[in-house]
């Protein structure tokens, strides 16, 4: 197991015993903003390829509370707090200057960063000949969410970077295009180029493009640093997993997804999700749970294919057996809808949900790559649902290991969500 993931378990003392003050006067803000002086191109909805990119995080909805007003988005976020940035790199697109961009959620733009010359690009970091098309690049400021979870605040960043990736694969789906995951990227040197301090990192990439036969050189672009959260306080833990984290070893996955899916009904679902807050506890059927797991375990295309065991505790699903299912197959039978309740922290999401899933992973050498993956299974599970006409949500909180016993299992609790009605 990861030292990290082993040093940020909840227990059931652990969230106990840790008082943690919330400064709300001081919480970092939730958008980047680059100065005026770039170049935006502003995204205009009914443009379908400016939809494209509006898909990828955009903002599709407002939530008021006292004092504070969220913008909430395409992605979910844990505790919304939304520590994933996207910047994109075109070229040869028409409708589009050649250059590296910033997808502003904000201000509903591409912020263009720098044009590019014929002969550069990021392709040499990432070890590629040069692509027509588009590059997105995840990266994470990760004080957004450490400012209220510290030290399991890595973990959220690479669920809401999964989460996003996910967004992007819908947004391709959509407009019937293909993409690919990497993970494997000289992402110090991005760091670098981009301006990042140490509070933002680069976490994963994506291809939605062609790769030519040409070679470029290195992008010569040097950005000055541009501050994300306004508040900052560093994190030594999170720094360090980052930068031990980085190398991964290559499990290429390189069939595409095939989804069967109505396009606009699927489009719509896109525009529509939310993360269900209570469940009236009525059961799903088994075909829909079928549809579920037939739809999340589609191939996801990318340079490190980490391998995810997937729980089920089937709570209410009408026509199946209560019980922890792996693959199809029932482990224990029985009613556990009050044990996966307390599990998830005594959250109530867990116990009258249709179906809580448990996502488990082994391959600590991995570690970035196989958290991402599990936010885009999470982002697969809401999108489904949605779809389907019911609902999900995240639970990034969960007492670890009593989780891992319960399940049986010696992997690392990833991630846990619930769907139902
Ligand atoms: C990684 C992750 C963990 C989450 N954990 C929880 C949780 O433990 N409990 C909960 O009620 N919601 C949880 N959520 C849901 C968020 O609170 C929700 O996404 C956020 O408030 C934004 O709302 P929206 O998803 O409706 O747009 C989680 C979401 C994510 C992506």
């Amino acid at each position: 197991m990861l030292a990290y993931h082993a040093q940020t378990m909840h227990s059931y003392l652990s969230v106990r015993n840790k008082s943690h003050f919330m400064d709300w006067d001081h919480q970092p803000r939730q958008f980047k903003i680059y100065p005026e002086h770039f170049k935006r191109i502003i995204l205009d909805k009914q443009n379908p390829k400016h939809q494209f990119f509006y898909l990828i995080g955009g903002l599709t909805a407002q939530k008021s509370y006292p004092g504070v007003t969220y913008a909430l988005r395409t992605n979910p976020s844990a505790g919304a707090l939304y520590p994933t940035e996207v910047y994109v790199q075109i070229r040869r697109v028409e409708g589009f200057i050649d250059g590296i961009y910033q997808l502003s959620p904000f201000e509903s733009s591409l912020v263009l960063l720098h044009a590019l010359d014929e002969n550069e690009g990021i392709e040499s970091f990432l070890g590629m000949k040069k692509v027509d098309g588009f590059i997105f690049l995840f990266s994470a400021l990760y004080y957004r969410s450490s400012w209220k979870y510290r030290d399991r605040a890595f973990r959220y960043c690479l669920h809401d970077t999964g989460h996003m990736l996910g967004t992007l694969e819908a947004s391709c789906m959509v407009h019937k295009k293909t993409y690919r995951i990497l993970y494997g990227m000289d992402k110090k040197a991005l760091n670098s180029l981009f301006g990042f301090g140490t509070e933002e990192f680069f976490l994963s990439c994506a291809i939605v493009g062609e790769e030519t036969s040409c070679t470029c050189k290195a992008l010569a672009m040097q950005l000055s640093f541009v501050n994300g959260t306004g508040t900052f306080e560093s994190n030594t833990l999170i720094e360090e997993t980052y930068r031990d984290t980085c190398e991964l070893s290559l499990q290429k996955q390189t069939t595409q997804p095939s989804f069967h899916l109505d396009q606009e009904r699927f489009k719509q679902a896109i525009w529509r999700r939310r993360s269900i807050r209570d469940f009236t506890q009525k059961p799903l059927s088994k075909e829909e749970f079928t549809q579920v797991m037939d739809f999340i375990n589609e191939p996801i295309p990318s340079d490190c294919d980490v391998k995810i065991d997937i729980y089920a505790i089937i709570n209410r699903v009408e026509g199946m057996w209560q019980g922890v299912y792996k693959e199809g197959v029932c482990l224990q039978s029985g009613d556990f809808a009050r044990k996966a309740g307390y599990l998830c922290l005594e959250q109530a999401l867990g116990a009258q949900s249709g179906v809580t899933f448990f996502l488990v992973g082994k391959d600590a050498k991995n570690y970035q790559a196989m958290v991402q993956k599990a936010g885009i299974i999470g982002h697969r599970l809401y999108l489904i649902s949605e779809y389907l006409g019911f609902g999900c949500s995240g639970i990034g909180a969960y007492y670890d290991e009593e989780v891992a016993e319960f399940l049986a299992s010696d992997g690392m609790v990833l991630y846990a969500l619930a769907i139902g009605r």
